[in-house]
């Protein structure tokens, strides 16, 4: 039973609590379509950074099930879980770039890490800076760059790996309107291309100007698919 073929996320009565009776997620059941572009949004304290945590398993569930790309998340191995991780991208609100590394070094840091041969690292980091528009700057260090261009630096290392699943969270919370507006470009671009996309925001705004279908949490519980 690995949930329903079309899902790429599915979410079944899933909750997750830190102490008794205090839930940040509660009963939570809700879908996210293989190819899709999902945004996730909800007030502060809502559950969206929790959601992203148990997808990303930095945390386990407490209750209910979680399927993701074929995985049932309660029950991976560690070996598994490896295999899991490696097919999901994550971009954080602040970047996280190594700033004592070049751009292509900091996107082929993950490849370097997995023991991938070097030309073929550099042959894919440079692949996917040039998918983000920002391969003239490959030999740059992040501090050299505006904060719009670090993002999109950390989205292709978010990418490097080809995943089926790109997660980000509030990836525009440091960014002006006009950059933020750039970086949602971007991932409707990698979502044109077959990833499927799941981007937590509480910037409703953005979500009007992008357009895509919007899962609202209120204190752990979906409230509003649209
Ligand atoms: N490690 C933790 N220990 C205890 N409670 C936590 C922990 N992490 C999160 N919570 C609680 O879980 C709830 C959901 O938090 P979460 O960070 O998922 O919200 P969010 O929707 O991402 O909010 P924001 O928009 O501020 O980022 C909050 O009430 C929070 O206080
Ligand atoms: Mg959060």
């Amino acid at each position: 039973m690995s949930g329903s073929p079309n899902a790429l996320i599915e979410a079944r009565h899933l909750s997750k609590f830190y102490s008794r009776g205090l839930y940040a997620l509660k009963e939570l059941n809700l879908s996210v379509l293989r190819g899709e572009f999902v945004f996730l949004t909800g007030a502060s304290g809502a559950g969206k950074s929790t959601f992203l945590r148990l997808l990303l398993m930095q945390e386990r569930q407490s209750e209910g099930e979680l399927f993701v790309n074929g995985y049932n998340l309660a029950t991976l191995s560690k070996t598994e879980v490896q295999e899991y991780r490696r097919g999901i991208g994550f971009v954080f609100q602040d970047f996280k770039l190594i700033p004592t590394r070049t751009v292509l070094e900091n996107i082929s840091f993950v490849p370097e890490v997995q023991g991938v041969p070097l030309a073929q690292q550099r042959r894919k980091a440079f692949q996917v800076l040039k998918w983000v528009g920002l391969q003239h700057r490959m030999n740059a260090y992040p501090g050299d760059l505006s904060g719009g261009e670090q993002q999109r630096v950390a989205i292709a290392r978010a990418l490097v790996n080809e995943p089926a699943l790109l997660l980000a969270d509030e990836p525009t919370g440091n960014l002006d309107p006009d950059l933020s507006l750039e970086v949602m470009n971007l991932f409707r671009e990698i979502n044109a291309a077959g990833t499927t996309v799941l981007v937590a925001t509480h910037d409703r705004e953005l979500i009007r100007l992008v357009g895509r279908r919007t899962i609202t949490l209120d204190q752990g519980r979906v409230v509003e698919v649209g």
